[in-house]
C-alpha cells in the first residue's frame, strides 16, 4: 500500500511542479511559438504517458498484491493487447515528432526578404558585420585575420569595403523585420542562442552556419554561447538589443565600415608628447605610475587597451561608480582628449617610453596563485604580456596595486557593470573565481614571478 501511495503522490508532485515551477521559458521574444508549441506538444504525450504508467503501476500493487493461497498465472504472449500498445505508442511517438518535422522545415528556409548579417565568434567574445549600401557582405578568410582586421576580410574584394564592423559583443536588430544571421568561428565550436529567440544554432569552424527568425518585441536580450568552448565559455555573452527601425538605424550609423577602418591613421606619438604632460602629473614622466597618487603604470601596455580604456573613461562607460574614487578622478582626465585621434595620438606617445617592470609590493602565496593563474592565462597568455586578440591587457610588470584594486573593484560591481561598457562583464564574471582578498594577492603575487 506504502509503495502505491508513493506513486501517486510522485505523480501529483510533478503535475504540481510542472505548472507551479517558476523555472521555466522566458517570455518568447520572436517569431518561433511554434518550438514553444512542440516542447508544449511533448510534455503533454510524455506527461500522459507518465500519468498512466504510473497509474497502472499503483494499481498492479494493490490489485496483484500478495495474498495467501492465490498462484500467478503465467501468460508469455497476448497478440491483441501487443497490438494495441504498439498502435498507442506510435500513435504517441508520431504525434510528438511529426509537427517538430514540419516546423525544421521552416527553420532551415529563411524568407528571401530577412537581411543577412554575419556574427562571427571568437573564443571568448561575438563580433558582428552587416552588409553596407551595396546589401552585400565581402568575402573573407582566416588568412586576412590580423589585429587591424580582426574580421579577416579581404581587402581586394570591392564588396566589403562597405561593410560595417560592430566590434563589440553588442547588436541591435530592428524589431519585425526577419533577420538571416550567418555564423562564423574562428576557433573552436561555439553556439549562438538567445533565450527568447528560442532558436539557436552551432558555429563551427570552417563553415558558415546559419539562424533566422523575426524579433517581434523591443527589449535587450542576452546572448549566450551554448557550447562548451573553453575556460571562459560560461563568460562568452553579448547582448542583443531590438528596437524600433530609426534607433537601430543611428545604432549601425555609429559604426565604421571596413573601409574606414582599414584608413585609420596610426597614433601620431610626436602629436601626443604635449597631450601627455596632463597624465604625467599623476602617471609621471614615463608612465612608469604612481601609488602615492593612485596611478597605475601605462607604460608598456597595450595599446588597444589603453585606448578601449580611454574611451570608456570618456563616455562615461569607467569612472562614474560611486564607489570608484580613483576612477573618479581619472573620468575629467581622460575628457582632456578631444576625439578618437588625441586618444591615438597620446597611447602612440605612451608606447615610445620605456617599460621597465614597475616595483613590486603584494605580499601572496605565489604558489596557490600559480592554480588560479590556470584561468588568467588562456586569455592574458602564460607570460601575462596581454593578446588582443582575447581582449586581454598585459598584467606583468604593471603596478601589482593596481591589479588588485582592480580585481577587487570586477568582483564588486565597481567596474565592469556599466551597461556602456561592452568588454568589461566578462572580467567581471570571471573575478568570481576569486574567493577572498588573499585569493587576490595571491593571484598577484603569483603574476609578479612571470617571466
Ligand atoms: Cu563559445 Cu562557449
Amino acid at each position: 500500500m506504502a509503495v502505491a501511495i508513493a506513486l501517486v503522490l510522485l505523480i501529483v508532485g510533478s503535475i504540481l511542479f510542472h505548472f507551479l515551477s517558476p523555472w521555466y521559458f522566458t517570455p518568447i521574444a520572436s517569431n518561433w511559438g511554434a518550438m514553444d508549441d512542440t516542447i508544449s506538444l511533448t510534455f503533454w504525450v510524455t506527461g500522459f504517458v507518465f500519468v498512466s504508467v504510473n497509474l497502472f503501476l499503483a494499481y498492479c500493487v494493490i490489485r496483484y498484491r500478495h495474498r495467501k493461497g492465490s498462484r500467478a498465472k503465467y501468460e508469455p504472449e497476448n497478440k491483441k493487447l501487443e497490438w494495441w500498445l504498439t498502435g498507442f505508442t506510435t500513435v504517441g511517438v508520431v504525434a510528438m515528432l511529426a509537427p517538430g518535422l514540419f516546423v525544421w522545415a521552416k527553420f532551415v528556409h529563411p524568407p528571401q526578404e530577412a537581411a543577412v548579417v554575419e556574427a562571427v565568434g571568437a573564443q571568448w567574445h561575438w563580433r558582428f558585420r552587416f552588409p553596407g549600401s551595396d546589401g552585400k557582405l565581402g568575402t573573407v578568410d582566416a588568412r586576412h585575420v590580423s589585429e587591424k582586421n580582426p574580421f579577416g576580410l579581404n581587402p581586394a574584394d570591392p564588396n566589403g569595403q562597405d561593410d560595417v564592423l560592430v566590434s563589440s559583443p553588442e547588436v541591435h536588430l530592428p524589431v519585425g523585420k526577419p533577420v538571416k544571421l550567418l555564423l562564423r568561428s574562428i576557433d573552436v565550436l561555439h553556439d549562438f542562442a538567445v533565450p527568447q529567440f528560442r532558436a539557436k544554432m552551432d558555429l563551427v569552424p570552417g563553415l558558415v552556419t546559419f539562424i533566422w527568425f523575426t524579433p517581434t518585441r523591443t527589449g535587450k536580450f542576452d546572448l549566450l554561447c551554448n557550447e562548451l568552448c573553453g575556460v571562459a565559455h560560461y563568460a562568452m555573452r553579448g547582448k542583443v538589443v531590438v528596437e524600433e527601425e530609426p534607433a537601430f538605424q543611428a545604432w549601425l550609423k555609429g559604426h565604421p565600415t571596413f573601409a574606414q577602418t582599414s584608413a585609420r591613421p596610426a597614433g601620431d606619438a610626436a602629436a601626443g608628447q604635449p597631450l601627455f604632460a596632463v597624465c604625467a602629473a599623476c602617471h609621471g614622466l614615463e608612465a612608469q605610475g604612481n601609488a602615492a597618487l593612485n596611478a597605475p603604470k601605462l607604460s608598456g601596455q597595450e595599446a588597444w587597451y589603453l585606448q578601449r580604456q580611454l574611451k570608456n573613461y570618456k563616455q562615461g562607460a569607467r569612472g562614474v561608480h560611486e564607489k570608484d574614487v580613483f576612477g573618479q578622478m581619472m573620468a575629467p582626465m581622460a575628457a582632456t582628449l578631444g576625439d578618437d585621434a588625441a586618444i591615438a595620438n597620446v597611447v602612440a606617445y605612451i608606447n615610445t617610453l620605456p617599460d621597465q617592470p614597475a616595483p613590486t609590493t603584494v605580499k601572496g602565496n605565489a604558489k596557490t596563485g600559480q592554480k588560479t593563474y590556470v584561468t588568467c592565462e588562456a586569455c592574458h597568455g602564460p607570460g601575462g604580456r596581454g593578446i588582443y586578440s582575447t581582449n586581454a591587457p598585459g598584467l606583468h610588470g604593471m603596478s601589482d596595486w593596481y591589479l588588485v584594486t582592480q580585481l577587487k573593484n570586477f568582483k564588486h560591481g565597481i567596474r565592469g557593470a556599466h551597461p556602456n561598457d561592452l568588454y568589461g562583464p566578462q572580467m567581471a564574471l570571471i573575478s568570481t573565481i576569486l574567493p577572498d582578498d588573499q585569493a587576490i594577492n595571491d593571484l598577484v603575487a603569483y603574476i609578479n614571478t612571470l617571466k
